[in-house]
């Protein structure tokens, strides 16, 4: 399904993986989740993504999000893999196991499916490797943020729980997260909310910023 849109419920897909069959929805039940992609197995930048996300996982089951690697090799080679990423993060050798499963497409089946395919990365036979998509998978199972990096660029997981929380936070409150927010800085008042409205919903006060327009559209919070 190319060109998944925010908002779409997303495709309840099986596949083998680390942990056994997985089944999207059935997997995620009313968690969050986040699924991200991986070029290839056994290769430097992914080996250090998966092991900071490894290291994560406390605070991504914090805020109830359930963590799905997706790399297009066979099992074997994620099994053999993960040993090399748990070596990278100092882990005890007999600790064998990520927390969170990593999915096997050896066929490309659900890259191409979910439109992960970077045609800049190829391998020794020509064919396109993954590139590092992320999906933010809601509790109602639809699609509330995609990123999409090239395979020569790794992420930012800070980045990644830092959307988490704008998510959350935006998905109960009616308010938006500026440039930069992190968790306990004030938030905007969004556009379409009249005034009266606002200074009745949010307690903490709403300052309104001059600007030259005159327009009183940059109105701030703190955050409920
Ligand atoms: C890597 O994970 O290191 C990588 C994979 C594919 C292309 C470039 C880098």
């Amino acid at each position: 399904m190319p060109g998944l849109l925010l908002g779409d419920v997303f495709p309840n897909f099986e596949a083998e993986a680390t942990t056994g069959k997985l089944k999207l929805h059935e997997f995620l039940e009313d968690s969050w989740g986040v699924l991200f992609s991986h070029p290839r197995d056994y290769t430097p930048v992914c080996t250090t993504e998966l092991g900071r996300a490894a290291r994560l996982a406390s605070e991504f089951s914090k805020r109830n999000v359930k963590m799905i690697a997706l790399s297009i090799d066979c099992l074997e080679d994620h099994h053999g893999w993960t040993k090399d990423i748990l070596a990278y993060n100092c882990e005890e050798s007999d600790c064998c196991a990520l927390p969170f499963p990593i999915i096997a497409d050896s066929k490309r089946e659900l890259a191409v499916a979910l439109g992960m395919l970077d045609p800049d990365e190829k391998d020794k036979d020509g064919m396109p490797l993954t590139a590092r998509c992320v999906f933010i998978i809601g509790p109602d199972k639809r699609l509330k943020l995609s990123l999409l990096y090239p395979a020569t660029t790794g992420r930012n997981f800070d980045e990644i729980l830092r959307v988490v929380d704008s998510l959350q936070l935006t998905a109960g409150k009616r308010v938006a997260t500026p440039a930069d927010w992190q968790p306990g800085d004030c938030v905007m008042v969004p556009p379409n909310m009249p005034e009266e409205e606002a200074a009745s919903l949010f307690s903490g006060g709403v300052y309104t910023k001059d600007l030259p327009s005159g327009k009183k559209y940059l109105r701030y919070t703190p955050q409920p």
